[in-house]
């Protein structure tokens, strides 16, 4: 062998997973959540094709600072970041999405095995298609699935791995509330056992005009994106919800934390989904989102009580957003 020549590049391997069930879940999930008395519809669902457009352009408004924050955060100390992962690490990331990200951290840590987590299955692949292309050596085990209920991970044989990594990136981690986030934590510390670490992005408490401004655009983008929850229910689902009556509400609470996401009805109706009947009052609201926000000693706090040590915080000068390096104790 020629010591000088570089090893032959090894081509990675990629596969995919389905583990979202057949059936219609979506018209079992909306068709019980518009009978409750406050109707809500589960915020998966606004991740169809147009969805995820529409999301990817929100991470680009001006108003919506958390992607470029974080982006921002995660430059500035990916060293520290690859350093802190280690190396021979299987990088599962959940909410994939577009995977922007990613790619950072990929570059800087080069793990033997990359499993993307997504609802979205056709974004699934554009994005693993895309890594692929940049980086040929990346075995990528793409997993179509909904992570929020929790998840068993398919067994990756012929690669060297010394320990799980979760990246949780885009303060997804606020789209469920606190309870729900105490045990998708607890859960994810079973995933990834003892030594297990974790990367996960938490949007931080400011003042009310800035989180309102974030999740209310200027340019509408947010409320088209809300909206097309109840387009792609008449596309899917065969409803006849008239989108001109109803109108995008989205607000910080300071008291709980959280912003609220309605959709809420002009007007007094009736909406008819696959041959069942919905009344709405004016004013009466459809609950689509809430997105919490911390402290970095409260995240903190929920992070230990999940089983797990805080290794590093990295925040932004402004301290708008904050990155969190989490041990599985
Ligand atoms: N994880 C993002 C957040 O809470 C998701 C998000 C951003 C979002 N903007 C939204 C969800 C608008 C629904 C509507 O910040």
């Amino acid at each position: 062998m020629n010591p000088d020549r570089p090893p032959e590049p090894v081509q990675g391997v990629v596969r995919f997973y389905n583990f979202v069930p057949e059936g219609n879940a979506f018209l079992e999930d909306v068709l019980a959540g518009l009978a409750r008395a406050q109707k809500s519809i589960p915020p998966k669902y606004f991740y169809d094709e147009r969805g995820s457009k529409l999301f990817e352009a929100i991470c680009e408004l001006p108003e919506y600072y958390p992607t470029r924050t974080e982006m921002a955060i995660m430059r500035a100390h990916i060293a520290e970041m690859a350093e802190f992962v280690g190396p021979d690490a299987e990088l599962i990331e959940f909410g994939s999405g577009a995977g922007v990200k990613t790619r950072i951290l990929i570059e800087a840590l080069r793990p033997p095995l990359y499993v993307p987590v997504d609802i979205d299955g056709a974004m699934l692949r554009t994005a693993s298609e895309n890594l692929a292309q940049l980086f040929p050596w990346l075995n990528i085990t793409g997993m179509c699935a909904d992570y929020s209920r929790g998840l068993a991970l398919p067994q990756f044989v012929g690669v060297p791995i010394r320990k799980k990594a979760v990246f949780f990136p885009g303060s997804t981690i606020g789209n469920f509330t606190p309870e729900e986030a105490l045990e998708f934590l607890q859960r994810t510390r079973g995933l990834l056992g003892t030594g297990g670490v974790m990367l996960v992005g938490v949007d931080l408490k400011k003042d009310k005009s800035a989180l309102d401004a974030a999740y209310d655009d200027a340019q509408g983008v947010t409320a088209q994106f809300n909206l097309n929850l109840l387009s792609r229910i008449n596309r899917e689902l065969g409803g006849d919800f008239q989108l001109q009556r109803f109108a995008h509400r989205a607000f910080y609470d300071e008291g709980s934390g959280r912003i609220e996401m309605h959709l809420e009805s002009l007007c007094a109706q009736l909406v008819r989904i696959a041959g069942r009947r919905f009344k709405f009052a004016p004013g009466e609201t459809i609950h689509t989102e809430i997105s919490c926000k911390y402290t970095v000693a409260e995240f903190g706090a929920m992070a230990r009580d999940a089983g797990f040590v805080t290794e590093k915080v990295w925040t932004d000068e402004r301290q708008m957003f904050s990155v969190h390096a989490l041990i599985a104790a």
